[in-house]
């Protein structure tokens, strides 16, 4: 995707929840030469704590909870057009967005997910990777597509797996890479 020379690109961020990666995007977005601008933040709940990182940056927010999928994509696609939003981070954002909404946005919507895909798709990767014993696990960030966690890989980053690690230990250290494998992936894609 191009970028405007001297203009950084129009980007929402859908989150869900607590919203650290949200945190890092804004606090990467401050610098001058990063290539995007946090000019939105969507939640599909009302109680997502990343609001507050949102309130604190005066950006704006746009909360559509207990809607079904149709109409959530519908006044989602609305605000993004309102706002000349171009490009689509998720982050923690726990919906499957439909591929008519990723084809009417323009497909330049990415993701990230604590494993390295395609290996652990879905809910529960920390437990399932302690469970099946592997040495290593870390994060991607990806081009989403219909598909949960599928999509082209733009990033990974990888990470040990301790003999004594818990799935919350797993997770505290895979997340503190995301934080670093966010921003990395968001400047390579307009490098
Ligand atoms: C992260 O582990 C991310 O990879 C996954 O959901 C978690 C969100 O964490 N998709 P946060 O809301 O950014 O703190």
């Amino acid at each position: 995707m191009q970028k405007s020379i001297g203009n950084k690109v129009n980007c929402a961020v859908f989150i869900s929840g607590t919203g650290t990666n949200l945190n890092c995007i804004i606090k990467n977005a401050k610098k001058k030469f990063f290539p995007i601008k946090v000019s939105l933040v969507i939640s599909n709940k009302s109680d997502a704590f990343g609001l507050n990182y949102a309130k604190k940056n005066n950006i704006p927010t746009k909360v559509f909870s207990s809607l079904n999928m149709k109409s959530f994509e519908k006044k989602t696609l609305e605000e993004l057009r309102r706002k000349k939003i171009k490009f689509i981070c998720l982050a923690g954002f726990m919906k499957i967005l439909s591929k008519k909404f990723i084809k009417k946005f323009g497909y330049n919507i990415i993701n990230i997910h604590p494993s390295l895909l395609p290996k652990y798709k879905g809910l529960n990767t920390h437990f399932r990777v302690l469970k099946n014993k592997e040495k290593i696990s870390g994060c991607t960030v990806h081009y989403i597509s219909s598909k949960l966690d599928s999509g082209k890989i733009i990033l990974q980053k990888k990470v040990k797996v301790k003999n004594n690690d818990t799935s919350i230990s797993l997770q505290r250290r895979i997340l503190k890479q995301e934080h670093i494998l966010y921003p990395e992936a968001i400047k390579t894609i307009f490098s």
